[in-house]
Order: C-alpha cells, then sequence, then structure tokens
C-alpha cells in the first residue's frame, strides 16, 4: 500500500510541487492551502489558517480522526526580506507563527497519528537561512535556524521510536515566477528529492539536505579579501 503523506502548504509553490510529484507516483496525498483555490487533482485538501492556534488545533483533531499518516511534510511558510527596523509587527508574528509554531504543533499533535506507522517520517522544510547571516532576514533565518534545530534535537528522541526526521535547507528555489534560468533550483526538482527521501528503506534517515543551483548567488568577496 503506498504512504499516506500530509503536505502543509500544498497548493502553490515548493508544496504544490511535492503534491504533483507524489500524486503521479501514487501516494495518497492529503495537503493544505490556505489562500490559494487552484489545486492539484488526486490530493485531499483541507483550509487550514496555520497561523491561527485555534484552527490549527481543530485540523490535528480533524486529521487525527482520520487513518495514520505515514509521512508529515512541513513544508508551509513565507519568506520575508526586509531590513528588521522596517518589518511590521504583524509580519513578525507571522514569521513565527507560520514558519515555527505551525511545524512545532503539527508535529507535536500528530505524533500519535506518526507512531502508528510502519516507518514514520517527518520532513521539515527550512532553509539555508538557518546558516549565513544576510542583512534583511533576521527573522526568517531566526525561525529558519530555531527549525532546523528542533529537528536536530526531535531526532534524538524520536529515533528510538522509529520516527525519522529529515531537514530540507534549500538555497534559493524559483517560486519567484522569475524566468528561468534564474539560477535557483526549481520547485519539480526539489520534490524529486523529497520523494527519494520518503522512499528510502524505513531504517534510514537523510538528517539534512542541502541543495542548491550551482549558479547559485553565495554572496560576493568582501572588500578585504585580495582579489
Ligand atoms: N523558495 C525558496 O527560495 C525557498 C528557499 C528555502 C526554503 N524555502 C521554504 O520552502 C517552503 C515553501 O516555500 P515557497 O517558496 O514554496 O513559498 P510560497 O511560494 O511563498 O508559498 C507559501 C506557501 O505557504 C502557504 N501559506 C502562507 N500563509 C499561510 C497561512 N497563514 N496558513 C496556511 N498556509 C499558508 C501558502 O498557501 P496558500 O497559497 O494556499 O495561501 C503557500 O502554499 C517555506 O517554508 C520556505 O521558507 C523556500
Amino acid at each position: 500500500m503506498k504512504k499516506r503523506v500530509l503536505v502543509t502548504g500544498g497548493a502553490r509553490g515548493i508544496g504544490r510541487a511535492i503534491v504533483e510529484e507524489l500524486v503521479r507516483f501514487g501516494y495518497d496525498v492529503v495537503a493544505t492551502h490556505y489562500k490559494t483555490d487552484d489545486l492539484v487533482k488526486g490530493a485531499q485538501y483541507l483550509r487550514v489558517d496555520l497561523t491561527d492556534r485555534g484552527e490549527l488545533d481543530k485540523f490535528i483533531t480533524q486529521v487525527g480522526n482520520r487513518e495514520p499518516i505515514d509521512v508529515l511534510v512541513n513544508n508551509a511558510g513565507l519568506w520575508l526580506g526586509k531590513p528588521f527596523e522596517k518589518t511590521a509587527k504583524a509580519e513578525l508574528f507571522e514569521q513565527i507563527d507560520l514558519n515555527l509554531a505551525a511545524p512545532t504543533r503539527l508535529t507535536h499533535g500528530l505524533l500519535p497519528l506518526l507512531k502508528k506507522a510502519e516507518a514514520p517520517l517527518v520532513i521539515n522544510v527550512s532553509s539555508q537561512a538557518a546558516h549565513p547571516i544576510f542583512p534583511g532576514e533576521a527573522a526568517y533565518s531566526a525561525v529558519k535556524s530555531a527549525l532546523s534545530t528542533l529537528s536536530n534535537v526531535l531526532r534524538t528522541e524520536l529515533n528510538p521510536l522509529g520516527i525519522r526526521v529529515t531537514t530540507f535547507e534549500p538555497w534559493g528555489v524559483n517560486t519567484y515566477g522569475i524566468k528561468e534560468p534564474s539560477g535557483m533550483v526549481l520547485p519539480s526538482e526539489l520534490a524529486k528529492i523529497v520523494r527519494y527521501v520518503i522512499e528510502l528503506p524505513g531504517h534510514l534517515q537523510l538528517d539534512t539536505v542541502g541543495i542548491s543551483h550551482i549558479k547559485q548567488y553565495r554572496g560576493g568577496y568582501p572588500d578585504w579579501i585580495e582579489k
């Protein structure tokens, strides 16, 4: 029987590409959407605002009453790039609520369901922003590094229960509508690697997956380095 996979933010961007890839390969896919109504055929969708704690809890109960989940893909998230001082209060809370609180609570709330699966797996879509120190990405980098840390520590608690945790830390993925070649990874390319991770034998875990286009901008030489 094909695995049952829950993908958050499955109607747009990277999440949509993951849903398309998994549906194409016959997986039983449940996905969330919020504002996007153009849905992938063959997946079941549930609408939820993941920044709303009440809605999130209702969603967990709704999903929890269904069949077991083999894989949880915490993908939904928003990039914020602007000087910290110019960031609105609502944008700061959206970063924390969507990019960190939601995946943390979803993993926590769906653990009983994951434990029923044969070889459960949690995939957290973090970012390379968890590592570098780029101006304009303070809040985004902070929550992504927290998400990567959450995965690292959870591995120590959940691996003994048979639950695997994989962190994806992509560089730029072209979900921005930039004309190709963009020097970024394509969502469909990333989705193939997600499927690869899902198809690993149950005793294997890729801890952290970094992925970049080799033409990805990695920052220029600083002035003090001889060129
Ligand atoms: N693109 C990149 O370069 C890149 C690089 C590294 C990591 N990532 C990470 O990859 C993940 C996906 O990124 P993306 O580029 O595909 O993002 P995106 O194209 O901006 O899409 C954002 C996704 O988040 C969902 N979402 C936004 N607000 C929501 C809310 N309040 N409740 C529920 N869902 C909400 C959206 O759902 P609706 O459209 O249905 O509202 C959509 O599926 C994120 O975690 C991002 O940080 C992206």
